[in-house]
């Protein structure tokens, strides 16, 4: 499979056509951007690391049911995918409260829901990727009840898989952001990315954002804590 045309530029990732045409050419970058693309500015070598951590996390979720978009990582930036049709929402799990939840509703970052909190949004820059329910989401189009249902039970699995994949490492997974697709057969798989950019990871002893907080809030050391995490992943 060769690589074609540039087709799409994300704010991390570019997307390339390929001979195959059920086969897309992801290019992780350096690009990191905050606050819906108002703070710009790059991670040293964070294509390199975001493509290692997403191909170790996906594998592991492959090797326990998963269906995700992964087909093959091909060099330091790039991995050949599955081609989807992106959902245009975010799903978001909440394991510890933090971040745009903590400021909206007032409770303080890290404390521990009784419950796993989900959430989704609406994938629209213009509107700044609105949070919604469900009940908008199918209103708007983006997608059906049944494929909600299922996105959710995904999700939940995902979740749990994850969230042991990274305490065994002695990181908390506090809350994190997905994306899914379907691909020419219809089904839904797990597509985009899973990295320190779209997870909040604390360390479990020191409590050390280990994260892109560290880029948002301008905490400094960003570089080592996305090294840390591959690291601690062995990715
Ligand atoms: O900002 P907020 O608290 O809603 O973020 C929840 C989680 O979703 C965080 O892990 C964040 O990194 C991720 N996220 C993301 N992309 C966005 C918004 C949030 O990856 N556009």
């Amino acid at each position: 499979v060769e690589k074609k045309d540039f087709i799409y530029e994300g704010k991390a990732k570019q997307v390339y056509s390929t001979t195959d045409e059920n086969l897309v050419i992801i290019h992780y970058k350096d690009d990191a951007t905050a606050g819906n693309g108002t703070k710009k500015g790059t991670i040293v070598n964070k294509g390199v690391m975001n493509n290692k951590i997403t191909a170790m996390l996906f594998r592991m979720l492959e090797k326990n049911g998963i269906k995700t978009h992964l087909v093959d990582v091909l060099n330091d930036r790039d991995q050949l995918c599955q081609k989807v049709k992106i959902f245009p929402l975010e799903v978001i799990v909440r394991n510890v409260i933090a971040g745009s939840m903590a400021a909206r509703v007032g409770v303080p970052e890290g404390t521990k829901p009784t419950n796993t909190i989900f959430e989704i949004c609406y994938k629209n820059d213009a509107y700044g990727d609105p949070l919604i329910n469900d009940h908008h989401a199918v209103a708007l189009g983006l997608c059906t009840y049944e494929e909600l249902a299922e996105i959710y039970r995904i999700t939940a699995q995902i979740n749990n898989l994850l969230k042991d994949a990274f305490d065994k490492t002695g990181i908390t997974l506090v809350d994190f952001k997905i994306e899914f697709g379907k691909n020419f057969k219809g089904e839904i798989l797990l597509a985009d990315e899973i990295t320190p950019d779209t997870c909040r990871l604390w360390d479990k002893e020191t409590g050390k954002k280990l994260d892109k907080d560290r880029f948002r809030r301008d905490l400094g050391g960003i570089e080592e804590a996305y090294i840390e995490v591959l690291k601690r992943l062995g990715a």
